[in-house]
């Protein structure tokens, strides 16, 4: 007797179960479906670029308060004038050793960033400039010119450009501590 209500049982639950399939599956391709648990299912935060009820232009995203240094970049302080270069010059030192490691990753921003206008071994004969597709002559880093200028000179120029803007800024390419070593390598690889 009890075996046959448990059958009953199974085949209730069975045809339920079939039912609720069945019920569930809506033929509109654009409905995702019930949800339960909600607030486990989407973010209870607010959406980067959506609205927020909490600030008068409803904006989520708020633009940092003026003067905001974003965490480990340290700001650059000179102006694109020459008195500033110059002024970079004296005040500026590079905080690397020359030794092998850094002269090869120097070497190796180099030939990624330099060597396309001022050549592999920086005589100002790169293939932008022999192929006449950059017209502007580039300084051969390997004279005196360059070499007697002081680090912080180069590093201005390598961060902000050329003051006669031929040559364009490099900081935001380059990281602060590969320019100073591309400067390693400069002064230590190219002659
Ligand atoms: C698009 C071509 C181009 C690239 C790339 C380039 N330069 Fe130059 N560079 C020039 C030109 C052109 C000049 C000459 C500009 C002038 O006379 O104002 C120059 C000038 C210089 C000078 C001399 C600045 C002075 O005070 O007269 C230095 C130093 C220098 N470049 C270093 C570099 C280094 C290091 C890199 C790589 C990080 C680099 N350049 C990338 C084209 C380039």
């Amino acid at each position: 007797m009890n075996d046959i209500k448990n059958i009953n049982l199974i085949r209730l639950a069975g045809l339920l179960l079939i039912i609720v399939t069945a019920i569930s599956c809506k033929r509109d391709n654009n409905y995702t479906g019930h949800g339960y648990f909600m607030d486990m299912a989407y973010s209870q935060a607010f959406e980067t670029y959506g609205s927020s009820p909490n600030f008068s232009d409803s904006i989520t995203m708020l633009t940092p308060v003026e003067g905001t240094v974003p965490r480990e970049m340290i700001p650059y302080q000179y102006e694109k004038t020459f008195d500033e270069q110059q002024r970079a010059g004296r005040e500026l030192v590079n905080p690397f050793e020359a030794d092998k490691e850094n002269i090869s990753r120097g070497k190796e921003q180099f030939s990624i960033y330099c060597a396309i206008c001022h050549g592999e071994k920086g005589k100002g004969d790169g293939h932008l400039f022999t192929s006449k597709l950059f017209t502007a002559k580039p300084t051969s880093l390997v004279e005196d010119y360059v070499q007697n200028k002081p680090d912080g000179e180069i590093f201005h120029v390598i961060t902000m450009g050329s003051i006669s803007t031929l040559m364009g800024a490099h900081g935001s390419q380059i990281s602060r501590d590969d320019r100073w070593k591309i400067i390693l390598y400069l002064r230590n690889g190219l002659k």
